[in-house]
């Protein structure tokens, strides 16, 4: 289990122009393994997941059963399938909430057993964002420019 970090704004003399839709995050290198919080002033929170294989996930930063903040949970992989464990309601779900990196949708430890992204509740289903990596730099979809 890691630690989240906050990722501090890039100095925009130093940081490229995000690609149109794009927010810059990060230089690739500065993100550490595990969850980050990205934060821009007057945004929602967004956590940018590197994975142990180095790709780059990003999921709102407030889970979608009662907005437990994902920074704090935990980042475990299963079968190459990167997970974040709520960290709130631990006892109502034994185990945790685990919500898929890759898709959003939410699983319990009992149902990974059985079907990798079996969906706790319909309407449950955390918000993934596309993101780039262009010339050692990171960009993730700004969330106001996409439809509900
Ligand atoms: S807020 Fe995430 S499990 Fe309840």
């Amino acid at each position: 289990m890691l630690q989240s970090t906050l990722l501090p704004p890039v100095d925009m003399a130093i940081g490229p122009s995000p690609p149109n839709g794009f927010l810059l995050v990060a230089s690739y290198d500065s993100i550490k393994e595990g969850i980050s919080l990205f934060q821009p002033e007057g945004s929602s929170p967004t956590v940018i997941v590197k994975q142990k294989d180095g790709r780059i996930r990003a999921l709102d930063g407030l889970c979608a059963h009662k907005q437990g903040e994902l920074s704090l949970g935990d980042l475990v992989e299963i079968e190459d399938v990167s997970f974040i464990i709520c960290p709130r309601h631990r006892k109502k779900f034994p185990g945790g909430l685990h919500i898929s990196c890759e898709s959003g949708l939410y699983s319990l430890p009992s149902c990974l057993q059985q079907q990798p992204s079996e969906e706790v509740k319909g309407d449950w289903k955390q918000r993934v964002y596309p993101t780039l990596i262009q010339d050692g730099w990171v960009f993730v979809k700004d969330k106001t420019q996409m439809d509900e």
